[in-house]
């Protein structure tokens, strides 16, 4: 018929069959990365679905996407226009908007920023490196509070509030308690942001089902007034910072970006880019940390064995009379080897944000046009069995060199913060999070799960993959320890 002509004649790639309106969204599944992977060994590594209205050309492993996030950085460095994107962080995010010169002055901001209250010299280091232990330590003692009697808690909420509190004390020189009942409410609506904007996810490619009274609509709904919440709240924050600005003392991030935006000389963003530059900053570090660090704990006590090597190794270097500190990661390669390998089983991050093309490309001989969006699947170079060796067991000494240390090669060649010109700019942040959160935690306790409970690594699916809620219980190892000085 001449509606399946016309489409196999526009149709510039490989791919499946697209159904007439809602194209493959009913193939998608569960675990969207998954089914990606499954269609690459059928179409090759660069093919196109379609969702709703939308082409979509999907890149899959580790080759076919670092030629194009590398060598052809500037053509996929767009973003889509969904709708959704347009409610994030007022409107002006700089996470969500596509390629432009704006974006370029943007991203450069936010990311000279976040360097300068993180690792721009050793003293901003030092500071920074304090806070997370400071936090870590926090968590410890809530950990074993949460313990009492022989408890078995979920660890999840306490893990987005640490998270949450390294990114607003760099933003708003502030962080609040565990218990502090207004950030818990936030942050947990904030948990379902990345049901949204995940690849995949359907609201933006079929809009028209917002017309009819069904879930989608709601999801629209909520995703809309999380935002405006969240931003309502920031935007408080930074009007605070502005009351009680002085150029001569930059309190924080907040204060910093005042400082470039409302009286720098050479800026030309407009002055509401503050509020979206740090709301993009509190968005994008807090969900994606605490992940990975509940992430880590169930591979922790899912493994005890590991656990053990870990706390052999920590009690060998670091000794049971001061804290972890930063400078033990090179002596810590086993720990180090045990996070990358949570980051490249897991994948949590599984596909970037959406990416769009930004110009004509042509690539490994397929034509894609300007303005196609394209999905990244960075859970099919992770478990890419050209360059991994038995990619679906977990085994953090596959990082090891022979002589203990670790493979730094190797070790780059996980991706969970993409690459390219949108890569994460708040990978170095989190990398010290999670070493240092991690090492305290081991060096503090020993952790277990519920008997009760089966482990499984099944989660949901979103912009980052959440385990289901599991039950751990933290048993302190020897004398609890304060802050190192
Ligand atoms: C973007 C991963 C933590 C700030 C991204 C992207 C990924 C990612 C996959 C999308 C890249 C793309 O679209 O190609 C992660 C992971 C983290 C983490 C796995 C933690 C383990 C952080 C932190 C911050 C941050 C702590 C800030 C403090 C950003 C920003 C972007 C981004 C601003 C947008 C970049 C752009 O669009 O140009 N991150 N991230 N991230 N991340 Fe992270």
């Amino acid at each position: 018929c001449l509606w399946v002509r016309n489409l196999r004649l526009k149709r510039r790639l490989p791919g499946p069959f697209a159904w007439p309106v809602v194209g493959n969204a009913m193939q998608l599944g569960q675990m969207p990365h998954i089914t990606f992977s499954k269609l690459a060994k059928k179409y090759g590594n660069v093919y196109q679905i379609r969702l709703g209205s939308n082409d979509i050309v999907v890149l899959n492993g580790d080759a076919a996407i670092r030629q194009a996030l590398i060598q052809h950085s500037t053509e996929f460095a767009g973003r889509p226009n969904f709708l959704s994107f347009q409610f994030v962080s007022g409107g002006k995010s700089m996470v969500f908007s596509s390629y432009s010169k704006q974006w370029k002055m943007h991203r450069k901001l936010a990311h000279s920023t976040l360097r300068a209250f993180s690792s721009a010299n050793s003293q901003t280091k030092r500071a920074f490196e304090q806070h997370v232990v400071g936090e870590a330590m926090e968590l410890v003692q809530t950990f074993l509070r949460l313990s009492r009697d022989g408890r078995y808690f979920n660890p999840a909420h306490e893990f987005t509030v640490a998270a949450a509190n390294v990114i607003c004390a760099l933003c708003f020189g502030k962080r609040y308690g565990h218990d502090d009942p207004e950030f818990r409410t936030l942050l947990s609506r904030l948990d379902k942001f990345g049901e949204t904007v995940g690849a995949g996810s359907l609201v933006d490619v079929m809009p028209w089902l917002q017309r009819f009274p069904n879930p989608v609509r709601s999801i629209y709904q909520n995703f809309k007034d999380l935002n405006e919440e969240f931003f309502n709240y920031v935007r408080d924050k930074v009007s605070q910072h502005r009351n009680t600005f002085s150029p001569e003392v930059t309190r924080d991030i907040s204060d910093a970006i005042i400082n470039v935006i409302d009286h720098g000389k050479d800026s030309t963003l407009p002055k509401d880019f503050v509020e979206s530059t740090v709301t993009d900053i509190v968005g994008a570090g807090q969900d994606t940390v605490s992940t990975a660090l509940n992430w880590i704990v169930l591979m922790l006590v899912t493994y005890p064995q590991h656990q053990a090597k870990l706390l052999e190794q920590i009690d060998k270097v670091v000794g049971r009379d001061r804290l972890p500190s930063i400078e033990d990661r090179s002596s810590l390669a086993c720990l180090e080897a045990f996070i990358y390998e949570t980051m490249r089983y897991t994948s949590f991050v599984p596909v970037t944000i959406p990416h769009s093309t930004t110009a004509d490309v042509t690539f490994e001989g397929l034509h894609i046009p300007k303005d196609t969006v394209v999905f990244i699947n960075q859970w099919s170079v992770n478990h890419d069995s050209q360059k991994w060796k038995d990619p679906h067991v977990f085994n953090p000494s596959r990082f090891l060199c022979e002589d203990g240390s670790l493979d730094r090669d190797l070790t780059a060649g996980v991706m969970i913060f993409s690459t390219g010109k949108r890569r994460c700019i708040g990978d170095q942040i989190a990398k010290v999070e999670i070493f240092l959160f991690t090492a305290i935690l081991l060096h503090q306790c020993t952790l277990e799960h519920s008997p009760a409970q089966a482990l499984t690594m099944d989660c949901s699916y979103g912009l980052t993959l959440k385990p289901l809620p599991f039950s751990i219980m933290a048993r302190l190892r020897g004398k609890l320890l304060g802050l190192v000085s």
